[in-house]
């Protein structure tokens, strides 16, 4: 690890790769699950999609092929799901997680949550409060992973979500649809809505981690962490968080001002 950066709120973590600080927060997600295991409980993980965790998922399926982690007492809940995509679609959340995780470890499908995909208009309110009360009859979310939009996201909290914000529809941002264009083939291609969880559902966490790579994403990194909070950007509420952290790779972090956090 180059830097840890103060006592602030959120804690930063600055490694030289994705991979590194992957390992590192794969590391500490284990040791949770481990020791809730031994105390005979099980362990509620917030899940995120995207590229960002990739490197983080590769190293759980590590960990329980090579390690022993077992998967067997722990429940997810994702934070999000693009509406209107049939079934199946490659670019669903659904077909994301089991592609990159829930194929490969120890979980029960019984035990993996998503918001729908598919709902009819009339329905939402009734799905998206189902979605509040699994995670609270689940216990809550122990350990809740997070990626970072261009626009400051978190799920899919676009600019202007409250921070009280719970589950719902969002209309997603023009940045937000240009980013997954490609993966859709075409701009045209990419939903205009999804599901996703509050700003308030995640900051009930009680452990928040972000990770984010690259020079594309350390401008909002930056606003995140150092500007006032504000729902334009709404990673910036984890500052208000009291246990959260941001796992950074170099590129992530180069626009942060030394020694300010
Ligand atoms: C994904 C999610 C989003 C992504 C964010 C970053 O479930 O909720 O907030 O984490 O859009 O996406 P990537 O990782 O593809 O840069």
């Amino acid at each position: 690890m180059r830097r840890q950066m103060g006592m602030s709120s959120p804690s930063i973590h600055v490694h030289d790769t994705p991979a590194e600080a992957a390992a590192a927060v794969a590391a500490e997600c284990a040791a949770l699950i481990r020791l809730r295991a031994a105390e005979g409980r099980s362990t509620v993980l917030g899940l995120a999609t995207g590229s960002t965790p990739l490197p983080f998922y590769a190293e759980l399926i590590r960990l329980h092929r090579d390690d022993g982690l077992s998967f067997a007492g722990v429940t997810t809940f994702n934070l999000d799901e693009y509406l209107g995509l049939e079934p199946g679609h490659p670019e669903s959340y659904a077909a994301f997680m089991a592609k990159h995780l829930f194929d490969h470890v120890d979980l029960g499908s019984d035990r993996t949550h998503l918001p729908p995909g598919q709902v009819e208009e009339g329905d939402l309110e009734r799905v998206c409060g189902e979605y509040e009360r699994s995670i609270v009859e689940a216990g809550g979310i122990d350990f809740q992973i997070l990626g970072i939009g261009r626009t400051g996201h978190i799920g899919f909290n676009e600019p202007g979500s409250p921070r009280d914000s719970r589950t719902r529809r969002i209309d997603l941002d023009p940045v937000t649809r240009q980013d997954a264009a490609p993966a859709f083939g075409g701009l045209e291609h990419v939903p205009t809505h999804a599901i996703t969880m509050g700003c308030g559902t995640i900051l009930a966490a009680r452990r928040v981690v972000l990770m984010a790579w690259g020079e594309k994403k350390a401008e909002i990194v930056r606003e995140a962490l150092e500007e006032d909070v504000t729902d334009r950007v709404s990673a910036s509420f984890l500052q208000e968080h009291g246990n959260a952290a941001f796992f950074l790779d170099a590129g992530a972090a180069s626009a942060l001002t030394p020694g300010a956090a």
